[in-house]
């Protein structure tokens, strides 16, 4: 299991290596010791591909990261200190470095953000949720200086051969509930189980009531970092499954769960976040997770937990919304089976609510939706609003007019432009005559 630093530097991202290298380059200069920590180490030893690489500065001095970080930093790059939270990040060209200073920490009542203070590195992997995430590999010669090619408070690599997410001390869910939707992802994605003993410390946590105490958006993030994590092959419903079983969901809001009809069209989801089905840059796997989650739940349930993770404005009314929006144009794909009609109905959705319908859908309303984004959604009608007020037509009739004729366009019922100005001019005199009776009848 034992991979040496250099290893661990050649399975780092490629576009991310130059950063980390420029990063020991500079901390050998002053001599300061750097480690890579956390997940990149995990998934390093688990032969997984590494992600996001965070770094670790010991610290001489509150600002010892930010400091190495602007001597190590290109002059292209951008360079963002978060002083509170002792960390910084180096930005070049799409690409991020996360540095961070060591620090200890403790938690002013459970639940709440932790108060931090520079510490040690072994203070710094002792605070974290598992101890397979607590691993550290030095890679700068004052890092490496006595210490082993991995470093483990605790029983990480153990866990790590044993396929076990465990805790480091009992009161860890207190201090921070958010753990349970952390353990929540992670154990299925990396195939791992939950220590019998670090089930029994979140039992504990839920039977003192430690997740009353915790924000509505720090719960949020964590879901949503769930739902995100279907593009690493998380299962979404067999996470939210396993905080059902674990009265997790009840825990947040009273009454919550998974309903069973959701599992399937989650699942769909999953896979469709990892493999786009089309291009849809603005999509939000929170947004869509929560639609099909939450579309079964009973009214009343759905505003309450969507009010405690803190969902508000444009997202909550797009989950509220989505039950009614899913059965209306799921029912309107069975009943009318043109081009023009599917784009009547998937037109008016957001990018969300598309993909969430995608995912309740059956085979063959699915490839219809598939259909249509990819091939139908960006075809630009060749007649415009001005065409129509050319030929007579004005007001709220313009818009329902092109609304039309974008559907015989669709439908391939007309064959040109000249063709859909000619049903331009009909579709108005088939309205004109409509108003006349009624001023007869003044
Ligand atoms: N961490 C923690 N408790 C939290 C959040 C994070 O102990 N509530 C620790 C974890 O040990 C994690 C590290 O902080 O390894 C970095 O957190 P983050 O960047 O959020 O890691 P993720 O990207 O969520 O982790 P992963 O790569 O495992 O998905």
């Amino acid at each position: 299991m034992k991979r040496t630093p250099v290893a661990i530097l050649d399975a780092l991202p490629a576009e991310t290596r130059p950063l980390v290298e420029r990063v020991i380059g500079e901390a050998e200069r002053r001599g300061l010791a750097v480690y890579v920590v956390g997940g990149p180490v995990r998934d390093f030893l688990l032969r997984r591909p590494l992600r996001d690489v965070d770094l670790l500065v010991e610290p001489r001095g509150e600002e010892a990261a930010a400091e190495l970080a602007r001597a190590a930093a290109p002059p292209d790059a951008k360079v963002v200190v978060h002083e509170r939270f002792g960390t910084v990040r180096i930005e070049q060209d799409g690409t991020a470095l996360d540095l961070a200073t060591a620090r200890a920490e403790g938690y002013a009542r459970p639940g709440a953000l932790p108060q931090v203070r520079a510490g040690t590195l072994d203070d710094d992997l002792r605070r974290r949720d598992f101890t397979v995430n607590a691993l550290a590999a030095p890679l700068s010669a004052a890092a490496l200086r006595g210490r082993p090619a991995v470093i483990d408070p605790g029983t990480g690599l153990a866990d790590l051969e044993a396929g076990v997410l465990r805790v480091f001390h009992p009161r860890s869910f207190h201090d921070d509930p958010t753990r349970a939707l952390r353990a929540a992802r992670l154990a299925p994605r990396l195939g791992f189980r939950l220590a019998r003993s670090s089930g029994t410390a979140l039992h504990a946590a839920l039977r003192d009531g430690a997740f009353g105490a915790v924000s509505g958006e720090r719960f949020r993030a964590e879901l949503a970092k769930l739902f995100a994590d279907a593009r690493l092959g998380l299962d979404p419903a067999v996470a939210l499954r396993w905080l059902a079983d674990g009265h997790v969901l009840g825990a947040l809001e009273p009454g919550l769960a998974l309903p069973a009809e959701a599992r399937a069209p989650l699942r769909r989801l999953g896979r469709a976040l990892a493999e786009p089905p089309w291009e849809e840059p603005a999509l939000r796997p929170l947004a869509a997770g929560l639609m099909v989650w939450l579309a079964d739940v009973e009214p009343a349930l759905r505003r309450r937990a969507l009010r405690r993770l803190a969902v508000q404005g444009a997202a909550a009314t797009g989950v509220e919304r989505f039950q009614v929006e899913r059965d209306q144009v799921l029912d309107g794909l069975a009943a009318q089976h043109g081009r023009g009609a599917c784009d009547a109905l998937l037109g008016p959705l957001s990018a969300d609510a598309r993909l969430a319908l995608f995912a309740s859908a059956d085979p063959s309303a699915r490839r219809r939706v598939q259909r249509w984004a990819r091939e139908d959604r960006a075809v630009a009608l060749p007649v415009a609003g001005e065409d129509l007020l050319a030929v007579g037509l004005r007001g709220p009739a313009v818009g329902a007019a092109l609304a039309q004729l974008r559907v015989f366009w669709l439908d391939r019922a007309v064959r040109d432009r000249d063709e859909l100005l000619a049903l331009a001019v009909e579709l108005h005199a088939r309205t004109a005559p409509a108003r006349r009776p009624r001023r007869r009848h003044r």
